[in-house]
């Protein structure tokens, strides 16, 4: 039960560093750089003036788009032909739509029942990644077919439409067409509406060499000789869903598969590179265990008849969830059966996992622009871990987790050059620069946070509302929190927006008073600091859900509250002189925690006999690592632990502490 005191109304790159070195620190250290992603963070006062930005025009807006693309390999070109079913809202003669790095050919727009009209003018707005098609007559409201005929690089920017360089089991050098286009990279490919919230469905043909694979969204409707070529084959694939451009995919190559059917019917596939179909065994058997695990928790049906996971050789990010066609560095995605070590595939499920999830939050429920997609990411980075913990308990993976993503996003968190997770985005080039820990590690913790204090019933609730009422649509954020606050009658909007419009945390400051049978905890909160003790002139403030165990049951939270203002007084009933109080049961509340020199030494024999669950001895050791570090005055605690610990002579406290807490848990194989 949670008590509220007053009702209140790289690039994020994946730097997969290799088998853990043997020193227990550097165990520690290795494995919390591990799900690095970018490794800068944003600093507010250092970021460039926003680029004046507008948004694309909503008088013309598309309903479905037909494409067909016929990439040659050999050359790096592709041609394309677009015909979009499209809508005219507002009678124009001009059309506007993202496009970049192509050149028109010919454009024509066809009201429905009526003679088409030739496009006169292609005025190419380059910084805007803009065109303007210009057409000699008032094209009416209604519905009508604009066909665009284009040609293009298949470019080696590894965005957009790219060329992927592979050598073949004999050694001979060749490419194949990818592609990659969130954010803002769809325009590269095709012209379109390339923004989030402008929602259509997709039939794409691919025409390619006949001995290729073709593969995109959806499963092929039909392959036949292309006229005018018989060394190529058209492949045109079914209708897609109503969807975002930047999950639209298509990709042609040379990859050998394994395949299953998941228990809810799903055709599932793993793409990989000739001759390596046993390396993809393991992401198979986590997609196909994966998909009916998000079916349950969001009550949704994916929405395809398929999913396929494909290992691209040259790839920018770590994946990417193109609905139906999710794009892996190899490296996430395959496994040697005989040459890997198991953080590996603990890896590989991570990654399964983050990009299936958003197969349904991000691809069926989207967001309405850019400022939401610490959302999307940091939803995902948090239930990737919920999924891997359901599918493999034995990997004791939220442990993980706190060791990487929580104590990175605190770490960088706590700097001056922080930001808040949700930074407003305007002009697309700045998108890629919210790509970073703050937005997917801080983004995951704190939403850890907001489910421990909704509870699981709930949460699930909540998200099926979200994603029923949402469904082939878009929203922000405050959508999300409107169904958890309704499946909760929690405050929800109101504490969540203290963790992701401003930045930081707060530190905790307990002590506590035996009063006969009960015992009185003083609690306070200050914005928590890396250089030294908060001394800014505003009190950020946050309503920081906290749980108190005792040593009663390490296991079990005693209390939960809301901590909604600066200091609180909490009753603690029953708990005897003896016993230890703490707070952040599982290290899940997004704050630090400093307790009063004797509430620090009764947990101290918890650390030792292990009665302290091993998540929780990895928070508090975190904690006193920072504040040791450069806080106030913690000389009496110094000595203290100092003394509790039986050491002598060590001349680095800090250290030995680490050191005696890394130790505990290494017996417990915790890590
Ligand atoms: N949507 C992102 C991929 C992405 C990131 C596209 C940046 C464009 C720019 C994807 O879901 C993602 O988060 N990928 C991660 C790997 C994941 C397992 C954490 C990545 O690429 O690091
Ligand atoms: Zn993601």
């Amino acid at each position: 039960m949670w008590l509220a005191a007053a009702a209140p109304s790289l690039a994020r790159r994946l730097l997969f560093l290799g088998p853990p070195p043997p020193s227990l620190l550097l165990l520690l250290l290795s494995r919390s750089s591990r799900r690095r992603r970018r490794l800068h963070s944003l600093g507010l006062a250092a970021m460039p003036e926003k680029r004046p930005f507008e948004r694309l025009p909503a008088d013309v807006s598309p309903i479905n788009y037909s494409l067909c693309l016929k990439p040659d390999l050999l050359d790096f070109t592709f041609e394309g032909k677009l015909e979009a079913a499209a809508q005219v809202r507002q009678a124009t003669n001009q059309i506007v739509m993202n496009c970049a790095d192509i050149d028109i050919i010919t454009a024509s727009y066809a009201p429905e029942g009526d003679e088409e009209i030739h496009a006169t003018g292609f005025n190419y707005q380059n910084e805007d990644e803009k065109v303007t098609l210009s057409f000699p007559s008032t094209l009416q409201t209604g519905t009508g077919t604009l066909k665009i005929d284009f040609v293009g690089e298949l470019n080696d920017k590894m965005k957009g439409f790219y060329r992927s360089k592979y050598t073949t089991p004999s050694g001979e050098v060749r490419y194949a067409a990818v592609t990659q286009f969130e954010a803002t990279d769809a325009r590269r490919a095709f012209p379109c509406w390339d923004e989030p919230a402008i929602k259509a469905t997709f039939d794409i043909s691919l025409v390619v060499p006949k001995d290729r694979v073709a593969l995109s969204n959806m499963n092929i409707i039909d392959r036949k000789p292309y006229p005018d070529d018989e060394n190529l084959v058209e492949v045109k694939f079914a209708r897609t869903p109503v969807m975002s451009t930047y999950l639209v995919a298509f990709v042609v190559g040379e990859y050998d598969f394994v395949e299953t059917r998941s228990k809810d019917g799903v055709c599932v596939r793993v793409y990989t590179p000739v001759g390596k179909a046993e390396q993809g065994k393991f992401a198979l058997e986590v997609a196909a265990k994966t998909l009916p695990f998000y079916k349950d928790y969001f009550n949704v049906p994916y929405p395809l008849p398929k999913i396929d996971l494909i290992a691209i050789a040259d790839f920018a990010a770590g994946a990417m969830e193109n609905w139906g066609l999710v794009t892996y560095r190899e490296t996430a995605l395959l496994i040697d059966p005989k040459n890997s070590c198991s953080s590996s595939r603990q890896w590989v499920a991570l990654v399964v996992g983050h990009e299936l999830a958003h197969q349904w939050f991000g691809n069926l429920v989207t967001m309405e622009w850019w400022t939401h997609l610490w959302l999307n990411e940091g939803f995902a980075s948090w239930i990737e871990y919920l999924c891997v913990d359901h599918c493999f308990p034995e990997y004791d993976i939220w442990t993980q987790f706190v060791s990487a993503d929580y104590t990175r996003a605190q770490e960088l968190d706590a700097l001056d050059n922080s930001h808040p997770i949700e930074v407003s985005v305007g002009h697309p080039s700045e998108v890629d620069e919210i790509f970073d820990a703050i937005s997917y590690s801080k983004g995951a913790s704190v939403i850890r946070m907001l489910h421990d204090y909704i509870g699981d019933k709930d949460f699930k609730k909540g998200m099926n509302m979200y994603l029923t009422k949402f469904q082939q649509k878009n929203a922000a954020t405050e959508d999300l929190w409107e169904s958890l606050e309704n499946a909760s009658g929690k405050p929800i909007a109101a504490v969540m927006n203290t963790w992701t419009k401003q930045m930081g945390f707060p530190l905790i400051y307990v002590e506590a008073e035996q009063v006969e049978d009960d015992r009185l905890l003083r609690l306070s909160q200050k914005k928590f600091c890396a250089s030294g003790p908060y001394v800014g002139e505003d009190y950020p403030q946050w309503m920081v859900p906290i749980t108190i165990s005792t040593s009663e049951d390490a296991n079990q939270a005693k209390l939960k509250i809301l901590m909604d203002k600066p200091e609180m007084n909490v009753v603690l009933k029953n708990v005897k002189p003896d016993q230890w109080v703490k707070l952040n049961l599982g290290t899940v509340g997004f704050y630090r925690t400093q307790y009063s020199s004797s509430m620090l030494e009764s947990l101290l024999p918890g650390i030792r006999d292990l009665s302290l669950p091993p998540v929780d001895r990895l928070g508090l050791q975190n904690d006193l690592f920072s504040l040791l570090h450069k806080q106030a005055d913690m000389q009496e605690e110094k000595n203290r632990i100092e003394r509790v610990l039986g050491a002598t002579l060590l001349p680095d406290l800090i250290q030995k502490v680490l050191t005696f807490a890394l130790s505990v848990s290494y017996n417990e194989n915790c890590f």
